[in-house]
């Protein structure tokens, strides 16, 4: 401790809360690359901290669709660092894909790098991952949990298992690689050739081994200490972003396991898939959808299985980026939302989609649910209790109007205004960002709409 009045030798720079984070409040597809597309300007770099090949992201910039499943989405603000983190599963195969898609579309792509602590998706853990899902639904009668078949479940199981997992660093150590490809065929060849038989490729030693070091190859100058990298901007006093993937409800401790995805995919996430420390991260921006959409199976209060439900789907495009499957569509979910922004530390809430909800007589928000009988406002991430509640809903007007054109809170009608107010009230955090559509222009930026809490 030095002495009273002593100047202390430590910079305090170490804990300034420089950084922020977008990070998904529901089951998923919640707009969040548009959000970092917008936060991105004044950061140093854009991390990705969890998941894998399995989150889609689409951003649009002047009419242009960009879909991006492992880069993160400020590549397309040029001067920042696009960083996939420690915390990422990678699939090589898809990130060279990804990049040069990106690069014939004329987007800058050298400042993407990976850490070579992040673990590899090789092909058996995507023949797994199919596998096992199939047997559940046809063999087990099981239910499956619906996953995107992007080996994202198989790979962080093995690099749990430690022995025979293989982490991008050892793409470019050939001796290593091919003793953990050996190890790990040792254990998946019994399952896959008893699970599914026509899996072949996936299974040829040789084969994956010089697969793999080819990715070392194409990938080498990318493949970095990020967690050192990181450390020397925060020394430098840059701002870092961390973008998240996936979300909140589909976190593997705090979602509505076991339908969640295998990561820790609220922010919670963050310190352990980057090794930057949360204290860190001083703005915390959650996205939720003005609805609810979830893909793949899970327990799902407020889901609509009418043609209000099909509606919103159709003006939603409410079809996965990464597999084309329809979402599920639901009234918005207030009892889980407000679980999402008090798990996260949500400093502010940025509601996309509005526009998608125009044309409807009334809209319904569940503000409790009803368990056994008795009314209950609290979330329950547990999936066979939350199968059995019944929502209770709030309804209020719709708005006619089409609000693709609104660039400030006044012009929104004010059944809209009401709407959103009610969602800041329960969630307890400002909206200080609304998506009126999908473009970068087509979102309204607010201190806040009703007056709870403070910005900043
Ligand atoms: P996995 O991550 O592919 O193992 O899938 C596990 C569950 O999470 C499935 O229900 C997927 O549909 C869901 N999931 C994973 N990533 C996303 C995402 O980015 N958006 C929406 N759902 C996702």
């Amino acid at each position: 401790m030095p002495a009273s009045g002593q100047q202390s030798p430590v910079s305090t720079n170490h804990v300034k809360p420089s950084c922020s984070a977008v990070v998904g409040l529901q089951w998923g597809d919640e707009g969040k690359g548009k959000v970092v597309d917008l936060l991105a300007p004044g950061h140093a770099a854009i991390v990705r901290y969890n998941g894998g090949a399995n989150a889609g992201h689409s951003v649009v910039v002047g009419g242009k669709r960009f879909a991006l499943h492992l880069v993160p989405s400020g590549v397309l603000r040029p001067g920042s660092r696009s960083i996939i983190g420690n915390g990422v599963v990678v699939d090589p195969e898809q990130l060279l894909k990804e990049l040069t898609t990106l690069s014939e579309q004329g987007i800058d792509c050298s400042q993407v790098l990976v850490s070579d602590r992040a673990h590899v998706v090789m092909p058996y853990h995507k023949a797994e991952d199919a596998a096992r899902e199939r047997a559940l639904a046809e063999s087990l009668g099981i239910s499956a949990v619906g996953t995107t078949g992007r080996g994202i479940g198989p790979a962080y199981a093995e690099k749990v298992q430690r022995s025979s997992a293989v982490r991008m660093g050892d793409l470019l150590r050939p001796d290593w690689l091919r003793e953990r490809i050996r190890a790990a065929l040792a254990f998946k060849r019994p399952v896959l050739e008893r699970w599914a038989p026509d899996v072949t490729d996936a299974l040829d030693e040789e084969l994956l081994y010089e697969t793999a070091i080819g990715w070392g190859e194409k990938l080498r100058d990318r493949i970095v200490d990020t967690t050192r990298l990181l450390h020397e901007h925060l020394d430098a006093g840059d701002r870092l972003l961390f973008e998240g993937a996936n979300a909140t409800l589909l976190d593997v401790d705090h979602g509505t396991y076991p339908f969640v995805t295998s990561s820790n995919a609220s922010a919670l996430g963050i310190a352990a898939g980057s090794g930057v420390p949360s204290q860190r991260i001083g703005r915390i921006v959650g996205i939720a959808k003005a609805y609810q959409t979830r893909v793949g199976a899970g327990p799902m209060p407020t889901e609509l299985t009418d043609a209000i439900g099909d509606r919103i789907r159709e003006r939603g495009r409410e079809y996965g980026t990464t597999t084309g499957r329809p979402r599920r569509i639901g009234w918005l979910d207030l009892v889980a939302l407000r679980y999402s922004t008090q798990l996260n530390g949500v400093t502010e809430i940025a509601l996309t989609l509005l526009d998608v909800l125009g044309g409807l007589d009334e809209l319904k928000l569940c503000t409790s649910y009803e368990i056994n009988g008795e009314r209950v406002s609290h979330f329950t991430p547990d999936a066979c209790t939350l199968e059995s509640v019944m929502p209770i809903y709030q309804t209020l007007p719709g708005f006619a109007e089409d609000l693709g054109e609104c660039r400030s809170v006044d012009e929104l009608p004010s059944a809209a205004k009401a709407y959103i107010a009610r969602i800041e009230d329960a969630a307890g955090a400002p909206i200080t960002m609304i998506g009126v559509g999908p473009d970068r222009e087509q979102t309204i930026l607010a201190d806040q709409v009703s007056g709870v809490g403070s910005v900043g």
